[in-house]
């Protein structure tokens, strides 16, 4: 057995052998779901999966030895498709198929410059451990699979160490890197994280390495993940990370709003990225871009740009519905967000920094922003104490500037804005226009500002003196007018056809 893939130890419990069983059943997993595919096949003809049918030759209510097609979009479509089961896979809620997921990749790797290959989980609860994607693949989910086995892997070198703690990291449960052309789709299928068990882990300090994200590729171009419901992240959700191109679409999100960094979408030193139609409920924030952590993240120097991100629902009572950092010491520029509905959210806009991150947060443009219940529809700060170890330079110092927020209507707010740069290094070019924020009870300051400047008009309740106001009739602020990279993607309609086993 090749040493990364050995059972772990972890301690979790008294007796080992009895509680893998546990483990095995409680803890890991993911689900594919199929009801819905199965509901949506008879239902639902505007959904991914609009038909199943008998071919001719299937025999209507023949020998049981039809073939089943079905049609759905994707990026691209695959000349070469294999099922699960082929693999030997038991989709019963009970079997582990980590071995079949793992062979079923494997034998679907071969097709990789030759039109490409696409795994199909049928219906069925299919427990599973990590597993790893290859090129031009697509994994089309429909059920349920449970977890055997969690590798430890590197820390990621622009970290340092693990987010939660010194070390290395479990690797995640869907992973993938240095890979071209990967699509993650289904008919609203569900992946199940069994989030529960590392949470309690997690929080009784029993976890010697940090957590796993549900789906993690890394060093990857060409990123597709839509239609899928992801349940009980372990930690974070979707995490691309020194990738490229990618598009997040149709994706829901949950998990308990009290359970610990359950982030939703997290693009981490990545380029040219759509995120749009998700709707997210979490225990953290629902988008959070970032690019590495102090002195790791700037020799790595890998920045999060070209990111677009629209029409998000949001509720995270505890974060932002979009956050910028903490960890940014790649950089973060041209970030633009539109349309964004939350409720019950600590803030709208995040930005995180501290002395030591380096680099920047700039060119950042936000409209449309409508949102229910915060604590503060906006929050800088470049005091965000969280330091991977104490060798952060104490001169490098992030710069953010060029900071727009306009169209934003807000209900039900504590506090307007908090603002706070760093005393050498102001926050600059901060832009706030048409923004009517209604408070949940009348505060002598709804705007709290420190070393930030900017502009504003036609902000209600009047914004903090340092950004001067420039009348209600002055132009909005900025927000870019050209296309974003991805938006050129286009949706293939592609067929797959399967032989039904009786
Ligand atoms: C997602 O599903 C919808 C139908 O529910 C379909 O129209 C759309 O093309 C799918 N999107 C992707 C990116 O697969
Ligand atoms: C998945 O790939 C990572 C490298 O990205 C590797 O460390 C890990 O061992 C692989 N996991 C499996 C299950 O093959
Ligand atoms: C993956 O790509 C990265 C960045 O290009 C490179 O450093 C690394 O060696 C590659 N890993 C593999 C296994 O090819
Ligand atoms: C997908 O499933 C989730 C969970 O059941 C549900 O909340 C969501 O509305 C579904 N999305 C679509 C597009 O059907
Ligand atoms: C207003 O916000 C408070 C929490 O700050 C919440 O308890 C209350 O339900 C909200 N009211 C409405 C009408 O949404
Ligand atoms: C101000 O924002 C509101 C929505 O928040 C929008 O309906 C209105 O058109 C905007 N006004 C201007 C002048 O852009």
């Amino acid at each position: 057995m090749d040493s990364h893939l050995r059972a772990l130890p972890l301690d979790f419990g008294v007796e080992r052998k009895q509680s893998m069983d546990h483990f095995l059943r409680l803890c890991f997993f993911f689900i594919l779901a199929t009801s819905l595919l199965v509901a949506a096949a008879f239902v639902g003809p505007a959904e991914c999966i609009r038909r199943k049918r008998q071919l001719p030759g299937g025999g209507e209510g023949g020998k049981g030895g039809g073939v089943e097609q079905f049609k759905y979009s994707a990026a691209a479509c695959r000349a070469h498709t294999a099922s699960l089961a082929d693999f030997g896979g038991v989709g019963d809620g009970a079997t582990p198929n980590t071995a079949a997921f793992r062979a079923a990749v494997s034998h679907l790797s071969q097709f990789a410059s030759d039109g490409g290959g696409m795994l199909f989980v049928p219906a069925g609860r299919w427990l599973t451990g990590p597993f790893n994607l290859t090129s031009s693949f697509t994994l089309f989910l429909h059920r349920d699979a449970d977890i055997k086995e969690w590798p430890i892997i590197d820390p990621l070198p622009s970290y340092g160490r693990g987010r939660d703690g010194p070390g290395g990291r479990y690797s995640s449960l869907i992973g993938g890197s240095n890979l071209t052309d990967v699509i993650i789709t289904g008919d609203n299928g569900t992946i199940d994280g069994q989030g529960a068990f590392w949470w309690s882990q997690f929080h009784s300090n029993k976890l010697k390495y940090t957590r796993g994200y549900l789906i993690e590729l890394m060093h990857s171009n060409q990123i597709f993940i839509s239609n899928l419901t992801l349940l009980n992240s372990p930690a974070w959700n979707i995490h691309p990370v020194y990738s490229s191109n990618i598009v997040v679409s149709g994706i829901t999100i949950l998990a308990p709003v009290h359970s610990p960094n359950t982030d939703g979408i997290n693009p981490d030193s990545c380029s040219n990225v759509r995120i749009e139609d998700c709707y997210i409920v979490s225990g953290d924030d629902c988008v959070a871009i970032k690019s590495g952590w102090d002195e790791y993240g700037i020799s790595y120097g890998m920045p999060s740009q070209h990111i677009v991100i629209r029409r998000l629902t949001c509720v995270s009572p505890t974060s932002a519905v979009i956050a910028l950092g903490s960890e940014m010491s790649g950089g973060i520029r041209d970030v633009r967000a539109e349309d964004i509905t939350a409720l019950d959210s600590e803030s709208g806009v995040r930005i995180k920094t501290a002395v030591g991150r380096g680099a920047y947060v700039k060119d950042v443009f936000v409209r449309r922003m409508n949102l229910n219940t915060m604590k503060w529809v906006f929050w800088m700060t470049g005091s965000y104490k969280s330091h991977p170890d104490d060798k952060y330079d104490p001169n490098a110092v992030p710069v953010v500037e060029g900071i727009s927020y306009s169209e934003v209507v807000a209900y039900n707010v504590t506090m307007a804005a908090r603002l706070e740069g760093i005393p050498s290094a102001p926050f600059t070019g901060i832009c706030v226009s048409n923004v009517t924020v209604q408070l949940a009870k009348s505060m002598k300051t709804p705007w709290y500002c420190a070393d930030v400047e900017g502009v504003s008009s036609g902000v209600t309740p009047a914004a903090c003196a340092s950004l001067a106001d420039q009348g209600a009739a002055a132009a909005p602020c900025p927000f870019p007018t050209d296309a974003s990279p991805m938006d050129g993607f286009q949706l293939q309609q592609c067929t797959y056809t399967k032989s039904s086993d009786a």
